[in-house]
């Protein structure tokens, strides 16, 4: 999959593609409300309010909450299945995790542009993992 968030300098906003489908419903819908997470972030970065500090905590610890929430339910479905890469990518998920809560504490300052990296980070992120890892997933649970 073409990839054309790294190095953007522009930090475009990234609206959900059904070509990042994996045909399993209750996972795709995961993914587009986490897109719809992270471009909540984008739209407070770009046209930050009076309570940008609190306002931006909200929809971090709601993008964490929920990226724990599907990565369980992607574990949960894969394990169910007997998914033989299961531990692998448990490992990237936790990764991911790992990497969103440093970067998450670097946000501690008012700055926009900070929150632009982080959803860069995060778009890119995502995209790459649902067109890679996921797809194999996916394609094992459904053949
Ligand atoms: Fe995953």
């Amino acid at each position: 999959m073409e990839n054309k968030i790294k190095g953007n300098k522009e930090k475009k906003e990234i609206v959900w593609n059904d070509q990042w489908l994996l045909n399993i419903p209750e996972i795709d819908v995961q993914h587009k409300k986490l897109f719809g997470i992270f471009n909540e972030l984008y739209a407070l970065a770009k046209n930050p309010t009076n309570d940008y500090k609190l306002d931006m905590s909200r929809i971090v610890k709601k993008l964490t909450d929920y990226t724990v929430y599907h990565f369980g339910s992607e574990e949960q479905l894969m394990q169910q299945y007997g998914y033989p890469e299961l531990a692998s990518h448990k490992i990237e998920h936790k990764s991911f995790v790992k990497e969103v809560f440093t970067q998450i504490k670097r946000l501690s300052n008012d700055n926009p542009s900070d929150s632009f990296k982080l959803y860069a980070f995060l778009m890119d992120w995502l995209i790459n993992h649902i067109g890679k890892s996921d797809a194999l997933w996916a394609k094992y649970l459904l053949k």
